[in-house]
């Protein structure tokens, strides 16, 4: 998949940088040649020795190293690559790529470059949450840097939440995306999938049917085509796509925090079965049955995340796409909801009862935009996602 690329592996310093060895390992599994450049900082995680006897090359270490500027110079050393990968970014990494600060030489490399670059950022969870980082995130990511992870869970720290470096095999497929020659390289994209759960108290919640197979697929077929892909997700019973950021939600006031903060967007596509009502006052602690008594729930409306996104009125993405689930009148309804929330398509489908749609394998959908309504016979959720994304480069390349 990778034969021939070239890609420049900049280590930083962090507990992560151990699995770098790995990852060098399975780039040139792929073909990949894998130039090494260790940090200050990174050297005292992973040592040049088994970099380089991975890598099978020289690791580049220091920005004054006269022998290194005699053979090639930074300058040349960033611009010989196809990819920059920075795995494990950390904190202070992305603040200089962010800053852009030149005082060493992975930061003087990555200023000094027009070469596409990719970061895996691992750090500590409050320090990925500090506002000061995700600041740094956002102008990143409008620099047009790809971000792949970090995901959740236990940290080396004995902490837990979102700092851990993506997996291997997930940069692998962030690389892959990034070297992609389809017709939405460059482009990022946003989907939103799953149901989301609103909770009642500790235990309970209200969700529905939705699988995530439908968004899932788009995001898939998405990423295929060379987009960089934020996957904001509900609790799905299908697994994510490889190779796409990851956001996990529960709530809807969860989700619409996630696609705000992944935002500015070429394109989203609105997939979720987001809950319309959430529970007002959900208790902290568990409902108990009381004698003759039932209890009295009271809803209150969650806020509508492609509506909202649909009439912004600075930032908005190129193509905002929604998804219309009806059971009566599906195109009448599908036709209004789409002006009703202002976004510029919307993929209507029929979840009426019999029809096996809602948590099945195929969908028949109709595509309404400003002018056509556009029935599409019935296939399985994998090509209709599939012509969906071709769609939407075909609109977003026609825009440009
Ligand atoms: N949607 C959303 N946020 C919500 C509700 C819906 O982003 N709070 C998005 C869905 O992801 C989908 C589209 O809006 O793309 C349509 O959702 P649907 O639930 O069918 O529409 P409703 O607004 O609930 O309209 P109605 O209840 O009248 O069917």
């Amino acid at each position: 998949m990778l034969a021939s690329k070239r890609i420049l592996l900049i280590i930083g310093g962090g507990i992560a940088a151990f699995k770098s060895l790995d990852l060098i390992r399975r780039l040139r599994e792929q073909g990949a040649e894998v130039t090494p450049v260790l940090t200050r900082a990174g050297s005292e995680f992973v040592t040049p020795l088994s970099i380089s006897a991975l890598a099978g090359r020289k690791v580049f270490q220091d920005l004054f190293d006269l022998t290194d500027e005699a053979e090639m110079g930074h300058i040349e050393l960033s611009r010989s690559a196809d990819l920059i990968v920075v795995a494990p970014a950390t904190a202070d990494l992305m603040a200089k790529m962010a800053g852009g600060q030149a005082d060493d030489l992975a930061s003087t490399l990555l200023l000094a470059t027009d070469t596409p670059v990719l970061i895996a950022p691992a750090m500590n969870v409050r320090m990925w949450e500090h506002a000061a980082t995700q600041r740094n995130l956002a102008t990143l990511r409008s620099d047009g840097i790809g971000v792949v992870g970090p995901n959740e869970g236990d940290m080396a720290c004995g902490e837990h939440g979102p700092g851990r470096m993506a997996e291997v095999p997930e940069v692998i497929a962030a690389v892959q995306a990034a070297l992609a020659d389809g017709p939405l390289k460059g482009r990022r994209v946003l989907v939103t999938s799953g149901p989301t759960h609103e909770p009642i108290d500790p235990v309970r919640y209200i969700a529905n049917r939705s699988s995530g197979a439908q968004g899932t697929a788009l995001a898939r077929a998405l990423g295929a085509l060379g987009a960089e892909v934020v996957f904001v997700t509900g609790p799905a019973s299908v697994p994510p796509p490889e190779g796409v950021e990851v956001v996990r939600v529960e709530t809807a006031q969860e989700m619409l925090a996630a696609v705000e903060a992944a935002l500015p967007v070429d394109a989203a596509v609105f997939a979720a079965a987001v809950a319309d009502w959430h529970v007002l006052g959900a208790s902290l602690s568990k409902l108990k049955k009381t004698k003759g008594g039932l209890p009295k729930l009271e809803f209150a409306e969650n806020p509508d995340i492609l509506a909202r996104v649909s009439q912004m009125k600075a930032g908005r993405p190129g193509l905002v796409v929604g998804f219309a689930a009806e059971t009566d009148d599906v195109i009448e309804n599908a036709t209004a909801k789409r002006a009703r929330k202002g976004c510029d398509w919307i993929v209507a489908n029929d979840v009426g009862h019999g029809t096996g749609i809602m948590g099945g394998t195929e969908n028949a959908v109709t595509l309404i935009s400003a002018d056509a309504a556009e029935p599409w016979p019935r296939m399985p959720k994998a090509r209709v996602a599939q012509q969906l994304a071709e769609r939407i480069a075909r609109a977003l390349l026609d825009a440009h």
